[in-house]
Parts: structure tokens; sequence; C-alpha cells
């Protein structure tokens, strides 16, 4: 156990050699969920990007599809989305089977958009002959395009500075502009990118229109917890313009290695869930954390609900997607109501891969804390019901001579209802994941254990009935 362990994540998707960053065109089509990202084939740090492709039937086993765009004379290819063209309207269609397009962004001397289109349920991908289709001078990039069935065109939401612009098509190629998001509203400190735009009923059966935003923030101030980070609106859209509704700055993630995070096109009606992935990084050190081969990885699947808050305002859930369940190994569970739990030498631990389930119960103690450790380091997480604040302290945790981001505690407010407090938790050889009460709140940091870790530990401030029950779960290896 002193050997230098292995970093690779064993249920999150990471690129078999290079370098990683945003995911893009996310869709769905016939059974596959497609992924590609941002990718530098030759180096561990950002450089020429690349689109690489993964496919998966359970946002979970991913079969790694190699390199699918390349640069050109035109430019490398930045991030960007892809649909499934039902109607063909673009006219790519050479078959029966219907169309995949992706349209992204090429960097060049000019950030401009283009168009790629595959014909065999996305193995191959052939470029537009007329890219590109958009150009503008400035920072404009990270097209998302969805189809708006009211009106029948599709709609491009895409970042360009301080704003996401707006524009419509009917069939992809040509683009009309039909309004800004922006300037000066919400969080502004840093450039906007990788915007999103789509509908999402709440609990009470009300729709919403979610607009994304991450902004690269290049502070250790800036962001939510320093750096870059991903921020959303909750408002209507009209089929030309959208308003936000939202007073405070809502955040996708509270944590600090989540960003450029969008959602898959056409899963299908009947299944109606709208699920998220971001790039568990941060610019503010993503070229510096270990890597020998590889460097980079997603977040785990999400799926986006919902809620409004006790203002009346709604905000977004984020839960990992039930397709975990799938993936899941040996289980123990810890039943009765206790004040402490340490659990020492645990072979689940031990794994690096695990879930942990609990509940927590606040009428009796002011605070909690959760420990995951080994005798040299640990990962500290802990509830402060008085100040309502949780977070995740990781300066122990081992290297963490990365960045002075990783000896600054990680903080969300959060304010508890009735003291109960259910908690997930996902760990992955180096990354933890923390969902609190069914993910109304969610918080991501990368961590890099030297050693492995064995235990876990959760206390209180000395009242009772701390903990309600435990359930550690081990996650297997998807990727072979
Ligand atoms: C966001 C981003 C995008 C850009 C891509 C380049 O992380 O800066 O705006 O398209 O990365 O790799």
């Amino acid at each position: 156990n002193l050997e230098v362990r292995s970093t690779r994540p064993f249920y999150h998707l990471t690129p078999p050699t290079g370098w990683m960053n945003d995911p893009n065109g996310m869709v769905f089509f016939k059974g596959e969920y497609h992924i590609f990202y941002q990718h530098n084939p030759d180096d561990i740090v950002w450089g020429p990007m690349h689109w690489r492709h993964a496919i998966s039937s359970d946002l979970f086993h991913w079969k790694d599809q190699g390199i699918k765009i390349e640069p050109d004379e035109i430019g490398t290819i930045f991030s960007g989305s892809a649909v499934v063209d039902w109607q063909n309207t673009s006219g790519f269609q050479t078959g029966d089977e219907e169309v995949l397009v992706a349209m992204f962004t090429h960097a060049g001397n000019l950030q401009v958009q283009s168009l790629a289109y595959s014909n065999d349920r996305g193995r191959t991908w052939e470029k537009y002959d007329n890219n590109p289709v958009l150009s503008k001078v400035g920072d404009f990039r990270d097209p998302k395009v969805f189809f708006y069935s009211p009106e029948q065109k599709w709609i491009q939401v895409i970042a360009a500075g301080d704003r996401i612009q707006i524009y419509s098509s009917l069939n992809m190629v040509d683009w009309v502009f039909e309004s800004d998001f922006g300037p000066g509203i919400g969080y502004t400190n840093g450039v906007w990118e990788c915007p999103d735009l789509f509908p999402l009923k709440s609990e009470d059966g009300t729709e919403k229109w979610i607009m994304i935003v991450s902004v690269g923030g290049t502070s250790e101030y800036s962001g939510v917890n320093g750096g870059s980070a991903t921020q959303y609106f909750v408002g209507d859209f009209d089929g030309n313009k959208f308003t936000h509704e939202n007073d405070e700055i809502l955040w996708a993630d509270y944590g600090i290695d989540n960003y450029a995070g969008i959602t898959w096109s056409d899963i299908p009606n009947e299944d109606g869930r709208r699920i998220f992935i971001g790039w568990m990084n941060n610019w503010h050190y993503a070229g510096l954390i270990p890597a020998t081969e590889w460097r980079g990885a997603m977040t785990v699947p999400r799926q986006l609900g919902l809620k409004k808050n006790s203002d009346n305002e709604y905000f977004m859930t984020f839960e990992p997607v039930e397709e975990l369940l799938g993936v899941a190994g040996k289980n123990e569970t810890y039943n009765e109501a206790v004040q402490e739990i340490n659990i020492e030498d645990n072979e689940i631990i031990q794994s690096g891969s695990f879930k942990i389930k609990t509940q927590i119960n606040l009428s009796n103690n002011s605070f909690f804390e959760l420990k995951i450790y080994n005798s040299r380091e640990e990962v500290l997480l802990k509830y402060d019901k008085n100040q309502a604040v949780f977070s995740i302290d990781r300066s122990f945790s081992g290297n963490t001579h990365v960045h002075n981001l990783f000896v600054k505690t990680i903080k969300c407010d959060y304010a508890i209802k009735d003291n109960i407090l259910p908690l997930e938790i996902l760990l992955d050889q180096s990354s933890i994941e923390v969902f609190v009460n069914n993910g109304e709140k969610v918080m991501t940091a990368l961590i890099f254990p030297r050693y492995e870790f064995n235990d876990l530990k959760i206390t209180g401030s000395g009242g009772s009935e701390l903990i309600q029950g435990l359930e550690l779960v081990s996650i297997k290896k998807t990727v072979d």
C-alpha cells in the first residue's frame, strides 16, 4: 500500500491517453449515448484541439471510438454540440437512417462555427463542404443546438465573451441572429463559455427554461470556490429571447471541479430525463494535476430536477443517474441510529471507488464531520448547522502541492430543513462528489491521495443519534 496509486477513475470517463477538457456533442441515438470531448492526443496539456469520441449504452461503460473530428486549414476543433436531424432539414442524410449533425467552433484566426455529420450512427463523420456557417469577430464559441418544435426551427446558443447570443435556422446552415442574453447579468467575473438552453419540468409540473453558462474565472477568488465555475439561470424562452427570473446567482456545482458542463440532446420523450455531465476540473490548475499519460476526467452523469426554495424561487437539483446502481458491487449496511460510526480497514474503502449513502440527523448535534482517511491522509466533510455551511477540506488529502486551491477549504452555504440531511458521496480514486439532500447542493473536488484510504468515521458535536443508517457500496470498473 506504499506504492504510488493510480489516479485513473473506475467509473468516470477519462481519455485513454492525452489531454481531456470540455464534454462536447452529447447526443442519444438508437440506444446509444454519444459523448465527444476536447482532446489533445499528443500531450497531457491543452493544445491543438480534436474531438475524441466514446459511446455507452448505460452512461458508465464507455467504449473509446478514437478521434472523430480533426483540425484542418480553418482551425482546431473547439467545443460544440450534436443533434439528430430527424426531418433531414440539413439535407445531409444519405440513406434510410437519420443523420447526426455536429456543430463546433473552428478556432483559427477567428472563432467560426462549422458543421460535420454522420450517416452511420456516429461511427464516421464528414465535415460540411462550405464551412464555416457562422462567423463573427471576437470571442465566439461553443454552439449548443436544439430543435424548437413550436416554431419548427433550430436554435443555437453561443458564447460571445460577456454574453450569450441566440441564433435560429431552418437547416443548420443559414443562421439568423435573434437576441443577446447579457452582458451584465449573473456572474460576470470571467469570459462566458459553453452555454446550454433547455426546458425543464419542476416537481409541481411547471415548465421553466434553463440557461447554463460557464464562466472562465481567472483568480483564486473567482467562480464559486476559486477559478472557473458553471452558473445557470432559470427563466423563460419564447423562441427568440431568454429572460431570467432568479435574483441570486445559481451554480451547477458548489465545489470546485466541475466546468463546461452541458446536457444530452435527443433523450426520448418517454424517458424524459435531462442529463448533465461536466469536465471534472478547474482551469486554474487543470494543467498541473498529477498525470503521466492522460489527464482529465468527466463528472458522473447527473440527472437534473427543478424545485422551489423557501423564497419560492426555482433552482435545479443534480443527482447521479440511476444507471449507477447497475455498476454497484459489494454492499455493507449499518442500520441502527448511532452517534458515531467507525469503519476501519475496510475493503470497499480500500478499493478507492465507492458510494456512501447516509442520513444525518442534526436534532441533537450542531455539526457533524465525515472523514475518509488512512494513517497519513484524509478528506474531511463538515456541516455546521449554526453557520449553515457545508465544507470539504482536502488540505491533507495527499498530493496538495498541485496548487494553492488544494489547501483552501471548499465551502457551500446550505440551510438545513427539519434537521435531516440525506447525503450521497461518490469517491473514485481521485475525486469526491457530494450530493446534499437529493442533489439540492452538489460539491465536486479532485483529490490525489498517495496511499489508499482505509477508514471512514462520522462524528458529531456530542449529542445523540447522529447517524440514521449508512450504506457503503463498492462501484465496479467500467473501462476495460
Ligand atoms: C471551455 C473552453 C471553450 C473552448 C474550449 C477549448 O473550457 O475554453 O470555450 O471551446 O475550452 O478547448
